[in-house]
């Protein structure tokens, strides 16, 4: 016989409606339309669903206290009001079915492919790879960079803390995305240069435009040659996407770039010290990808003679690995 409260407890850790009707309750706008309430039959028109269904979502949302009744319809209340789109607290652009997260998130109904083979699951929905999806689509790749600017809008400063990066007078940022770490640090380092490399740009172009020629962006892919003129190579959040064959191949691009001088500077959620367990699973299911342990990204920089030079937690998730080449 189980413990009733346990078999609740997992019942409801197991159940998948209640995610599911936050996030279609988001993508059809819900939230934001009932700011001022409305009737059930006036808002299925107005969004052209089914009214009887629609009036069961409600009901859910309501039990969940997202919305409320009110007059002869319903509104959002102060508690739902966090998933609106001007509520500023990324939730809106995590769960809406449309945007870069929301719809690689469905991708886990496949969470078994990813277990039985280790391989992502997110190709088998959508039948290419997460990053081909963005280049095609540009609304999920703005999607994307709104997300990874909002994760660490708060926690730039740690990041511009933790490391001494006022002995570098270069950094390359592989794989930079909208590049704000990067910003962060040329703004309080003012002789310093920075380059952003990736697939796409434009971001980065538009946040690194104010420190003039001092930083610049290159659209390029990090599996080929990169610049070879950084006293510093940064990997932020980047290794964690891919596997250990494809993270080591990044690492022996940046390895090969780097001057002796130069260091590399990996940001990363680490296995076993901050990282979330929830976030392995996001890695494999989208990417392929997993957080790993410091000595797993050792063994992999091992082989492109990085040797590791230094650890610094940064309190939070993310910890600081800096490797140096090793002298030959
Ligand atoms: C998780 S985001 C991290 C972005 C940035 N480092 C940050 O921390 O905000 C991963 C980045 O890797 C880039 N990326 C993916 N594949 C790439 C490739 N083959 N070459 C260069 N960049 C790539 C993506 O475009 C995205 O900007």
């Amino acid at each position: 016989m189980g413990n009733d409260d346990d078999v609740k407890t997992l019942r409801e850790m197991a159940g998948l409606v209640t995610p599911m009707a936050l996030r279609v309750a988001v993508t059809l706008g819900l939230p934001d339309r009932l700011k001022s309430d409305a009737p059930v039959d006036t808002l299925a028109a107005e969004l052209d669903v089914n009214p009887g269904a629609l009036e069961l979502l409600l009901g859910h949302l309501t039990t969940l206290g997202v919305v409320e009744r009110a007059g002869d319809g319903y509104r959002t209340t102060g508690f739902g009001a966090h998933l609106c789109a001007d509520a500023g607290t990324g939730l809106h652009n995590l769960l809406h079915q449309d945007t870069a997260a929301g719809r690689a998130d469905l991708a886990f109904v496949d969470l078994a492919h990813s277990i039985r083979t280790g391989e992502p699951a997110y190709p088998l929905r959508y039948g290419q790879d997460f990053w081909t999806d963005l280049d095609e689509q540009p609304r999920l790749r703005e999607a994307f960079d709104r997300q990874m600017t909002w994760r660490i809008r708060q926690r730039v400063p740690k990041f511009v803390e933790a490391v001494d990066w006022a002995r570098f007078g270069s950094i390359v940022d592989v794989g930079g995305g909208p590049g704000d770490l990067l910003a962060a640090v040329l703004e309080a380092h003012r002789s310093m240069r920075g380059h952003v490399v990736d697939l796409s740009v434009g971001p980065a172009r538009e946040n690194l435009a104010r420190f003039g020629d001092r930083a610049r962006a290159t659209a390029g892919s990090f599996f080929d040659p990169l610049p070879a003129d950084g006293d510093a190579y940064l990997l932020f959040d980047i290794l964690h996407d891919w596997d250990d064959e494809q993270a080591g191949r990044i690492l022996g691009r940046c390895a090969e770039a780097m001057p002796d001088r130069a260091r590399l500077v990996v940001i990363e959620g680490i296995r076993g010290v901050g990282a979330a367990t929830e976030m392995d699973l996001i890695m494999l299911v989208h990417f392929g990808g997993r957080e790993r342990s410091v000595e797993e990204l050792v063994k992999l920089a091992e082989p492109h003679g990085l040797v590791l030079a230094g650890v610094t937690e940064v309190p939070g998730d993310h910890s600081v690995l800096e490797f140096r080449k090793h002298p030959i």
